[in-house]
C-alpha cells in the first residue's frame, strides 16, 4: 500500500484547486459501524445494526457489519494513511454498545481504551480528534426498551456522553453530538430502510423529538466536562418543486418540514415548525413534548455540522395511506422525482454542486442564529475499478470533489461562515441497508484481504490541501 503510486501526478493542476481561508481546515470522516467491525470483541454490546442485519432482505447481500473494514484492528494503518494524506482533523464517531454494551451504567473500560488508542495514535500523528457521539448504533437493549419513541433514551445518551467525555475530553477538542438525526428518526422509524427498521408515524414523530432532547442533554454533559467546541450534525436538504405549480411548492413546504425545521427551528429558532399540521396532520400531536423542552434543545452550540450530498427535487402526489392509524411519518403527500439533466452517482443521486452553495446560503439567511457551519460529510459513490496498473482512477470522484469544493467556496466568498471540511469517507465501507455495494472511500478497501489502497481522489485531497497550506 503506497500513496505515491505511479499515479501520483494525475491531479496535479493547482490552477484548478479551490481556494479557502487561512485558518480553514480539512479533514476525513468514517463511523464506527461502518468501518470498526470487531463486533464481538472489546465487551462490545449489540446495536440495532447488529440486529438489523441479521433480519433476512434487510441489507444488500445479507451484508453485516461483523468485520468491516476491520478498523478495529487496523486503526494504526488507517491514521497513517491519515498522516500521509496531510488532514488536520478526523471524525469519527464512538460506538455507543462499546461503551455501554446494554446501554446504561458504567463504562466498559475495554471499549474506552479502543477510542483513547485511536485518539493518542491521532494526536501523534499531528491530527485533532473530532467525535461524533451517535452515528446510529443504539444498544440493542435500550431498542427493547423502546428506543428513540421513549425519552429514557434521550436520558441514556446524555449518561452516555458524560462517560466519553470524562476518558477522552482531555484530548478530544471537537464533539459532535448526533449524526444526522434525520436518518435516525425518518429512514430508522418511518421508511424502516435503517436499523431498528420500523414504519410508523408518531412513534417516528416522538423519536424525532426524543434525538433533540438527548442532544440537548448531551451538550449540558459535555460542557459540564469542560468541553471545548459542541456541535451537532444535521443533513439539511436543498428542496426544489418538479414544477411551479402551487400543489408542488406546496410539496416543497412539507418536505422542507420533514427534513428541515424539524431539526433546525427548535435548535435555532426556539420552536417547533410552523408547518407541521399541515404535513402531518392529526399524526402532529405533540404529546411526547415536556415543558422546558425548547430551553434543553435549543443551548448554544459552537458549530452546526453539515453532511451534504445532492439536491431533492419533489412533487405533490396522494397521501399513500389515508388511516392516521398506520400512516408512516414520511407519507406527507411528497414523492422524490428523478432529473435527467445531470450525472447521477450509484446511490442514484444527482450532481448539481451549485446547490451545495444555495443550500448554504440560504441556510444561514433563513437561521441568522445558526453559529459558524462546519461541512463534515460530502462525497461520491462511484463504480470504482482496481486498473491494469493497479490503481484506481476515479476521475468522477475527482470531479465531485473539486466541484463541491469550488461551490463551498463561494459560499464562503458569498459570506458563509464556514470553518472546515471533512470528506466522505476516508475509506470505502459499509454503507448501511446497501451493504459493501456502494463506495465512498477515497481509499480502496479490498473486502477479500483487507487492504487499502489509495485512489486517485486520495491523491487530489492531498494535493489541494497542501496547495491550500502554502496559501496560508
Ligand atoms: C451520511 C451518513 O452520515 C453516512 O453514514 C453515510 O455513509 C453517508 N451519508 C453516505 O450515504
Amino acid at each position: 500500500m503506497t500513496a505515491n503510486g505511479p499515479a501520483a501526478s494525475a491531479s496535479s493542476e493547482s490552477s484548478s484547486f479551490p481556494t479557502f481561508p487561512p485558518g480553514f481546515y480539512f479533514g476525513a470522516a468514517t463511523a464506527s459501524y461502518q468501518i470498526e467491525g470487531g463486533h464481538d470483541e472489546g465487551g462490545r454490546g449489540p446495536s440495532i445494526w447488529d440486529t438489523y442485519c441479521r433480519e433476512p432482505g434487510r441489507v444488500a447481500n445479507g451484508a453485516t457489519g461483523d468485520v468491516a473494514c476491520d478498523h478495529y484492528h487496523r486503526y494504526r494503518e488507517d491514521v497513517a494513511l491519515l498522516r500521509d494524506l496531510g488532514v488536520d482533523s478526523y471524525r469519527f464517531s464512538v460506538a455507543w454498545p462499546r461503551i455501554q454494551p446494554t446501554g446504561s451504567g458504567k463504562a466498559n473500560e475495554e471499549g474506552l481504551d479502543f477510542y483513547d488508542r485511536l485518539v493518542d495514535e491521532l494526536l501523534a500523528a499531528g491530527i485533532a480528534p473530532a467525535a461524533t457521539l451517535y452515528h446510529w448504533d443504539l444498544p440493542q437493549a435500550l431498542e427493547d426498551l423502546g428506543g428513540w419513541r421513549v425519552r429514557g433514551t434521550a436520558e441514556r445518551f446524555a449518561e452516555y456522553a458524560a462517560l466519553v467525555v470524562d476518558r477522552l475530553g482531555d484530548r478530544v477538542t471537537r464533539w459532535m453530538t448526533l449524526n444526522e438525526p434525520f436518518c435516525s428518526a425518518f429512514v430508522g422509524y418511518a421508511i424502516g430502510r435503517h436499523a431498528p427498521g420500523a414504519r410508523e408515524g408518531r412513534g417516528a414523530l416522538a423519536a424525532a423529538h426524543h434525538l433533540l432532547v438527548g442532544h440537548g442533554l448531551a451538550v449540558r454533559a459535555l460542557r459540564a466536562a469542560g468541553a471545548d467546541e459542541v456541535g451537532i450534525v444535521l443533513n439539511p436538504d436543498l428542496l426544489l418543486p418538479a414544477s411551479g405549480s402551487e400543489a408542488d411548492l406546496g410539496a416543497v413546504r412539507r418536505a422542507e418540514t420533514l427534513h428541515n425545521a424539524v431539526w433546525l427551528d427548535p435548535l435555532f429558532a426556539g420552536r417547533y415548525p410552523e408547518h407541521e399540521a399541515e404535513t402531518w396532520g392529526e399524526l402532529a400531536d405533540g404529546s411526547w413534548r415536556l415543558d422546558g423542552d425548547l430551553e434543553i434543545i435549543g443551548a448554544p452550540l459552537d458549530f452546526l455540522g453539515i453532511n451534504y450530498y445532492r439536491p431533492i427535487t419533489v412533487r405533490d402526489v396522494p397521501l399513500r395511506d389515508p388511516d392516521p392509524a398506520t400512516r408512516t411519518a414520511v407519507d406527507i403527500r411528497v414523492e422524490e422525482t428523478w432529473r435527467d439533466d445531470v450525472r447521477h452517482t450509484t446511490m442514484g443521486w444527482p450532481v448539481v454542486p451549485e446547490t451545495f452553495t444555495r443550500l448554504l446560503t440560504e441556510l444561514t439567511e433563513r437561521y441568522p442564529t445558526v453559529p459558524p457551519l462546519v461541512i463534515t460529510e460530502n462525497g461520491s459513490a462511484e463504480a470504482d475499478e482496481v486498473a491494469a496498473d493497479g490503481q484506481v482512477h476515479d476521475a468522477d470522484r475527482v470531479d465531485y470533489l473539486r466541484d463541491h469544493l469550488h461551490a463551498l467556496a463561494a459560499a464562503i466568498e458569498a459570506g458563509v461562515e464556514v470553518q472546515g471540511y471533512y470528506v466522505w469517507s476516508l475509506m470505502d465501507n459499509f454503507e448501511w441497508a446497501f451493504g459493501y455495494d456502494k463506495r465512498f472511500g477515497i481509499v480502496r478497501v479490498d473486502y477479500d484481504t483487507l487492504e487499502r489502497l489509495p485512489k486517485d481522489s486520495y491523491r487530489w485531497y492531498r494535493d489541494m490541501i497542501a496547495n491550500h497550506k502554502t496559501q496560508e
